[in-house]
């Protein structure tokens, strides 16, 4: 493996990836967030290192271990994930968008634990849109080639065409999270890949699809598919 970091199709590159879910904080004691292991982008950030890529990684709340050889930046919220890719972002030659970011967040975080009302049956959280992470980077000056994923439970071809064409990604991943056994906390997954044949939102899509596997050969699958694109 370390020849082919020497040599790889990606040595000299610089792949930034955001894994894992963010919490959003509702109180000094709680928080909303999803059940995103982050497994998938740790795969995907091994497997860019071994393609000679140097690689950032950045995770937001996940109990695994730092791949070798790679830089990795814990974060908590989506705004903390926001400002950690912004600050990677100048030397940012792909950039895939593993992350499960939350939607949205507290609008007022309480300072202090909130207590439960006796006899109050109900509570209304305020939330506020959270920024939306990838769209961000592809309208930067300098936009990376850029990787999004989509994880859904129905629809998956035009949830994620709809999400291509909006984010204005280059390729994106699609799973479908209500099959058994894949997605969500499980070593294995599988995907859909779509991208447009050129680069207008009415261009043919192109879809590929990656069977059943352990999520570090999807993660290879993944990043070979994408090389001859990129
Ligand atoms: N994403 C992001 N920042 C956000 C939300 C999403 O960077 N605030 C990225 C994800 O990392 C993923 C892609 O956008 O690569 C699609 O995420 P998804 O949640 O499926 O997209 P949404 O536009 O939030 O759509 P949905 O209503 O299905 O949640
Ligand atoms: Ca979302």
């Amino acid at each position: 493996a370390s020849n082919e970091a020497d040599t790889g199709a990606l040595a000299g590159r610089h792949v930034v990836i955001t894994a894992g879910p963010t919490r959003e904080a509702i109180d000094p004691v709680r928080y909303l967030s999803n059940h995103s292991s982050g497994k998938m982008g740790f795969a995907l950030a091994e497997a860019a290192r071994t393609l000679g890529a140097r690689v950032t990684l950045i995770a937001g709340p996940v109990s695994l271990p730092t791949p070798e050889g790679i830089t990795r930046v814990d974060v908590i919220s989506a705004m903390d994930m926001l400002a950690a890719v912004n600050a990677a972002l100048s030397t940012c030659d792909i950039f895939i968008g593993c992350a499960a970011v939350a939607d949205y967040r507290l609008l007022d975080v309480a300072e202090h634990k909130l207590k439960k009302v006796p006899g109050t049956t109900s509570l209304t959280l305020n939330l506020t849109e959270n920024p939306d992470i990838i769209a961000t980077v592809t309208a930067s000056e300098h936009a990376p080639f850029t990787i999004g994923f989509a994880a859904e439970t129905r629809e998956l071809a035009r949830h994620a065409h709809d999400k291509l064409v909006r984010k204005r990604l280059d390729l994106i991943v699609a799973n479908d999270v209500a099959a058994p056994g894949l997605g969500f906390g499980a070593d294995d997954n599988a995907a859909v890949l779509y991208h447009l044949a050129a680069s207008g939102p009415d261009d043919p899509v192109m879809s590929h699809t990656l069977s059943p596997r352990p999520k570090q050969d999807l993660a290879r699958a993944i990043l070979d598919y994408m090389l001859p694109l990129y």
